[in-house]
């Protein structure tokens, strides 16, 4: 297992979070911070501000959270690679919701040359090119719901035979629809790095995702090589956040 090995300018800001008596739902955690002297509330989801603030992100997500989502599955690739014969380098991956490009940079360690970043926030195009220049091969700021002809057939120019897409399904942020488009863009055969939180992949998930995927798996369009449940992060209380991670081959259109 390797280190998390997460590169950062590691800026220290002056941040505090609730305190760990209370509880908060994923989409409406928060915490504060000081700017220009005066403290100033923002919420988990509000990525464009955090992205916005150097080191902030790793800081919080990853310094003071523990956020450990990239670097599993990195490793959880790697496994599944190996045990298929495959070799990194051999990818051209999606990197889809990269934000600001910490799965990038893991899979570029891992020795995969060839990754693209598309997020819908510009702030998290900026902030991949400030904080991690050269990882990404392009990084395109777009909403996979409503891609353009021009905008798809690009895409299709890369010819992607791999899909990652960490800790930026649901709540909010990415949706079935968007997920289904990203993975349509992937090559049969190619191979799908997800990860999702443990609800919502129960029968009582509003999302659409525990549908979108038991159907995928049963129609055999998802082929999944491994499945591990793991600690994504901290909560503000301090209790863990379950994700499950899925490493699988596309072996059909959704
Ligand atoms: C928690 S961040 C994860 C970033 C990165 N994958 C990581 O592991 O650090 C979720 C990202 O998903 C992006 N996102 C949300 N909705 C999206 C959409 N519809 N299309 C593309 N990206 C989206 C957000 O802008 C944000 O950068």
């Amino acid at each position: 297992m390797r280190p998390n090995s997460i590169s950062t300018d590691l800026r220290h800001h002056r941040i505090a979070l609730p305190e760990p008596s209370q509880s908060y739902d994923q989409d409406a955690e928060w915490f504060v911070i000081e700017l220009d002297r005066k403290w100033h509330e923002i919420r988990f989801h509000n990525y464009a501000e955090i992205y916005s603030i150097p080191g902030l992100y790793e800081q919080l997500f990853y310094n003071v959270l523990q956020c450990d989502s990239p670097r599993f599955m990195c490793d959880f690739l790697h496994a599944e690679l190996d045990r298929a014969g495959v070799e990194p380098g051999e990818l051209r991956a999606l990197d889809l919701g990269a934000g600001n490009g910490i799965m990038g940079e893991q899979l570029r360690k891992l020795g995969v040359a060839f990754v693209v970043g598309a997020d819908i926030l510009p702030e998290a195009a900026r902030a991949a090119g400030r904080d991690r220049p050269g990882t990404y091969r392009d990084y395109h700021v777009l909403d996979m719901t409503a891609l353009t002809a021009d905008q798809r057939a690009m895409l299709g120019e890369y010819r992607f035979n791999a899909l990652s897409c960490i800790a930026a399904l649901g709540f909010g942020d990415i949706p079935p629809a968007c997920f289904r488009t990203a993975f349509n863009l992937v090559a049969d055969g190619g191979w799908v790095a997800l990860t999702i939180k443990e609800g919502f992949l129960t029968d009582s998930d509003t999302s659409g995702f525990a549908g979108l995927l038991r159907d995928a798996i049963k129609d055999g369009s998802f082929e999944v090589a491994g499945s591990r449940v793991y600690r994504h992060r901290l909560a503000t209380s301090g209790g863990p956040l379950h994700y499950t991670g899925m490493i699988g081959r596309k072996r059909a259109d959704l």
